[in-house]
């Protein structure tokens, strides 16, 4: 299975230098005839996550090519999604094909008694809650936050693998060309693209990247072999990652109102090139309510950690408690972790994680993204903060049917949304 996906994206890569029109056509008739397995049966890597090859875990989920994400409005609006989405079953979790073919040794990643993952839907409030359990892993050490990126000392598992190959090659490309400043390294770049020598020499380029602009990621062998005790970042729901994680670490969940979420998702999807959405909001609420944007459908994400929230290794959090009580947020996270804050260690991180405070930080606003050109300018990532942004964007009507589509969801279940707050920070 392996062979027969790399012989296809093989093909799709020498065809690269077609005319666009005549390489979609093709690969749209290809993939439709494909399955996209995940490889149970070659692992990536020779070193096994959980240790020996033998205790390597089968994943039960496989994925499917979504085949309407291939042509139509859909690519118009998301013109760099080159390869579609892909669909888990039976879970229905829409990803990339990069992370279809990698989910297994993602799967794989042993757990640590001292891990903290951070596991969250897209526009929660992950960035927030990873920085604020950084700091209390670590006694509220200022100094060395300051040191290196948020994405360095707490690893997004599953990054690597978010961003279709042949634009991770454009993006490193780029980063490369962008800083050497020479035509002649542009040159060299392009023959290197040109006999697919890209992924072969991409740990080096990595290395590289990392030298001019300072660390920026970790892949999933360095997340592996990190020191502990490691805060892990995730947005895969609690089926995909290790089933030991929840019995051996420490997981804090958080949630958001899904009608915020939708403008954040909307202006992230602006923001990010590998997105770079060119719909309006009322076309993304719509792709994001029938689950054809990354990390849907949003309701089970949450469902499952919200059934598991009295599991005494795992912490539910909610944005709008957050911006409602922070410093008491802050407490109670402290005290899942074992640890007890001082009035002062309190006071100076509540003043830390604020929302202007935290937006002015350059090792966790990510404005280095648009020096890497995975940004562009039109926002930015740490954006409004606010509970009940979703007031200034929806029209009545389409406030009407995210409520209906909410109500469906909820049906049945006990977790209800605050959606707006008399009094936040
Ligand atoms: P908005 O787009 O509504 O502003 P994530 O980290 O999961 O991607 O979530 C991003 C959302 O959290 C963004 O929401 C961002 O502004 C908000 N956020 C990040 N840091 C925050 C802070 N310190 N206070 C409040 N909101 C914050």
């Amino acid at each position: 299975m392996r062979l027969a996906y790399m012989s296809v994206y093989r093909y799709t890569h020498r065809n690269g230098r077609m005319a666009s029109g005549q390489i979609r056509e093709k690969e749209k008739k290809r993939y439709n005839s494909i399955v996209f397995v995940v490889w149970t049966s070659v692992p990536h890597r020779s070193a096994n996550m959980s240790g020996a090859d033998n205790q390597r875990l089968p994943l039960k989920e496989k994925f499917e090519l979504m085949p309407e994400t291939l042509g139509g409005q859909f690519r118009k609006d998301f013109p760099p999604y080159l390869d579609g989405l892909v669909k888990s079953f039976p879970h229905r979790y829409v990803t990339t094909p990069e992370f279809a073919k990698n989910a297994e040794d993602v799967y794989n990643l042993s757990p640590r008694p001292d891990d903290v993952y951070i596991s969250t839907f897209p526009k929660c409030g992950t960035t927030w809650v990873q920085e604020l359990v950084w700091m209390v892993v670590n006694d509220c050490d200022f100094e060395k936050g300051k040191k290196e990126q948020l994405s360095i000392r707490s690893p997004f598992l599953e990054m690597n693998y978010m961003l279709p190959t042949k634009l991770a090659e454009k993006f490193e490309k780029e980063a490369i060309c962008r800083k050497a400043n020479s035509p002649l390294v542009d040159k060299i770049m392009e023959l290197l693209c040109y006999w697919n020598l890209m992924d072969w020499l991409r740990p080096f380029i990595r290395k590289a990247i990392s030298l001019v602009l300072g660390d920026c990621l970790r892949d999933l062998e360095q997340i592996d072999q990190m020191a502990g005790p490691r805060i892990i970042k995730s947005h895969l729901p609690l089926y995909l990652l290790n089933p030991q994680v929840l019995n051996t670490s420490k997981v804090v969940y958080v949630a958001r109102n899904p009608k915020d979420v939708i403008v954040s998702y909307y202006h992230y999807h602006r923001l990010l090139e590998f997105h770079h959405y060119t719909g309006n909001l009322e076309a993304f609420a719509d792709y994001f309510m029938t689950d054809r944007v990354y990390s849907a459908p949003f309701f089970p994400h949450l469902l499952d950690a919200w059934n598991k929230r009295h599991h005494p290794n795992l912490h539910f959090v909610f944005y709008e408690d957050l911006k409602r009580d922070l410093r008491g947020e802050i407490v109670k996270i402290s005290q899942f972790l074992g640890k007890k804050l001082s009035d002062d260690q309190l006071t100076k991180l509540t003043e830390h994680l604020r929302f202007d405070n935290f937006a002015k930080n350059e090792t966790v606003n990510c404005e280095i993204g648009k020096e890497i050109g995975l940004m562009n300018n039109s926002g930015h990532f740490i954006r409004k903060g606010k509970t009940g942004d979703w007031k200034n964007h929806f029209s009545p009507e389409l406030n009407e049917r995210i409520d209906e589509w909410m109500r469906k969801n909820l049906e049945g279940t006990d977790l209800r949304f605050i959606t707006e707050l008399e009094q936040q920070d």
